[in-house]
């Protein structure tokens, strides 16, 4: 059975809940902006990318109450004073930043509420945040509205000015390491995702080649009834069928044994041997 809800008929409840427990994980930016008059804000959004390069775009959308239909601090003050830090949430303050969420009074400092630090930024007048190993400086570009009423996002389109990152969270090579960084990430309700060794794995796809595809397997192949999407996806990868040698591993297989065994090698990342098997 599949579940529908065909908005163009209305059917609208449980919205919210499905669009934010299905989009998801979402980085949150926890971002820093100030009144026309100087007062600091601090809120987190999850609705929240990078969108440009080339310039540098960020993107977050502070989302109009349905509650009450009123706007949020964030989008008032980057609208007053076009300027923001967005900032990266790590495990070591993911409670603070959810108690900076609250819905405090306007002119209430989030800073002081959540105990998060602030610093001066370089470029603009919002504060950076200490405890962050990632603030970026922005000058807010444009807001776009997506509607008026409870429930309407509002994308607050930000240029990146300055980036800046604690080294604590490099490797070697002086990249990010995302087990140093230890992002959180939000799920619907109440749920967050962490960064383990056991949330992350790495899917090769050097860029320097183009897979076949899997239209151009071998028809065998293709037609696996024991090798996943995925397993197939891993094969087809590769540039070419590669060229096959002898191998006594192959003989006196049946089609369905050779799947298997191929099936065995992908998941211990040797799609080499795999291809051997199969062809
Ligand atoms: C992790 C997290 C992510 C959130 N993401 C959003 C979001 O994308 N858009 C939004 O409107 N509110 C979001 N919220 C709720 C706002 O942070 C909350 O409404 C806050 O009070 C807004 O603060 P402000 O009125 O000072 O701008 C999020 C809350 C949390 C804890």
């Amino acid at each position: 059975m599949i579940k529908t809800l065909d908005i163009t008929k209305g059917e609208v409840e449980g919205l919210y809940g499905i669009l934010s427990a299905a989009v998801t994980p979402r980085p949150i930016a926890l971002v820093s902006t100030v009144d026309k008059n100087g007062k600091p804000n601090l809120a987190p959004f999850s609705f929240f990318n990078v969108f440009s390069v080339n310039p540098p775009i960020m993107v977050f959308s502070p989302v109009k109450s349905g509650r009450f239909g009123t706007n949020k601090h964030t989008l008032e003050n980057v609208t007053e004073v076009k300027e923001c830090v967005i900032a990266l949430v790590t495990e070591d303050i993911a409670q603070q930043v959810s108690l900076a969420s609250c819905s405090f009074d306007k002119g209430v400092n989030e800073f002081d509420k959540s105990g998060l630090t602030e610093i001066k930024s370089d470029l603009i007048t919002p504060s950076r945040i200490l405890e962050s190993p990632i603030n970026f400086e922005c000058r807010v570009n444009d807001i776009i509205t997506l509607g008026d009423e409870g429930g309407a996002g509002n994308l607050v389109i930000a240029e990146i000015l300055k980036v800046h990152i604690n080294e604590d969270i490099l490797d070697n090579e002086g990249t990010i390491d995302p087990f140093k960084m230890r992002i959180v990430s939000r799920y619907g309700a109440n749920w967050y995702g962490k960064t383990t060794k056991d949330s992350l794995y790495e899917i090769a796809k050097p860029i320097s080649r183009t897979g076949m595809g899997i239209d151009k397997l071998p028809e065998n192949i293709k037609n696996s009834t024991i090798l996943t999407g995925n397993e197939l996806a891993i094969l087809a990868s590769a540039e070419n069928i590669p060229t096959k040698i002898e191998l006594n591993a192959r003989e006196n297989k049946t089609e369905e044994e050779k799947h298997i065994f191929a099936k065995e090698l992908l998941s211990q990342g040797k799609s080499e041997d795999a291809w051997q098997i199969l062809i």
